[in-house]
């Protein structure tokens, strides 16, 4: 995979390692300017170092769901044109400020993903990509709930972690009835088990279905 000034896989030492270009930022390791992207501390990570296209291209305008520390948000700012970034507790939300400031295309917005009439008149409409990884219950109804975002060629990545639905179903069940309720609104493309580092997690990238 080579998509120069987005993301590519680029040779460090000997070893392959999936790099963004943009400012360092939790003391990651750097060369000539690229950052490595460690898949085992961010799960899109994870699946772009297998080779699966999720929609992050070039410039491409984003709403990220379940932002955190903004770990995986400042890679994706290194690719995306605007960020609108979204996380509903204080604490990471803090670490995310610092990564916004040395940036100016990611939107912080400490809000709450079950709502999004509550930032509909900040983040903008015909979205390119909702990037969603929020710890909770009801993941795929969020992702339900923030298809108004979305231009009709754009694309969902969610990951749902099971453990989050439900403690006792096992995770092969949650993942089906996950596909099918989304299935409701969006045309899945491609999903993905994540491998020892995400456990109990499946990402699934889907496009909207016309309404
Ligand atoms: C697994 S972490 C995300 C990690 C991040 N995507 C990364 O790769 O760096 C999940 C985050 O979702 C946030 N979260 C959970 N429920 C949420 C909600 N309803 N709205 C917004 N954020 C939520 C949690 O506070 C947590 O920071």
């Amino acid at each position: 995979m080579t998509k120069p000034e987005s993301y590519q896989h680029l040779d460090i030492r000997g070893k392959t390692h999936l790099v963004t270009k943009g400012p360092p930022t939790y003391g990651e390791q750097t060369k000539n300017g690229w950052r490595v992207w460690d898949p085992a501390r961010s799960k899109l990570g994870s699946v772009l170092t297998q080779d699966i296209d999720v929609g992050l291209s070039k410039n491409a305008k984003v709403l990220y769901l379940g932002a955190a520390n903004g770990t995986t948000v400042s890679h994706v700012a290194d690719v995306a044109s605007i960020v609108y970034a979204v996380e509903f507790s204080p604490q990471p939300m803090r670490d995310l400020l610092n990564v916004a400031r040395s940036r100016t295309n990611i939107i912080p917005l400490l809000k709450d993903a079950r709502h999004p009439q509550t930032y509909s008149h900040v983040v903008e409409s015909n979205l390119d990509l909702i990037i969603q990884d929020v710890a909770t219950r009801g993941q795929v109804k969020i992702a339900l709930d923030n298809k108004e975002f979305l231009s009709p060629t754009g694309k969902l990545f969610l990951v749902i972690k099971a453990r989050s639905e439900n403690v006792v179903t096992p995770p092969e069940l949650i993942f089906k009835s996950s596909i099918e309720d989304l299935s409701q609104s969006y045309a899945i493309l491609q999903t993905q088990k994540l491998t020892s580092h995400h456990k109990d997690h499946m990402a699934i990238v889907a496009e909207p279905l016309p309404q």
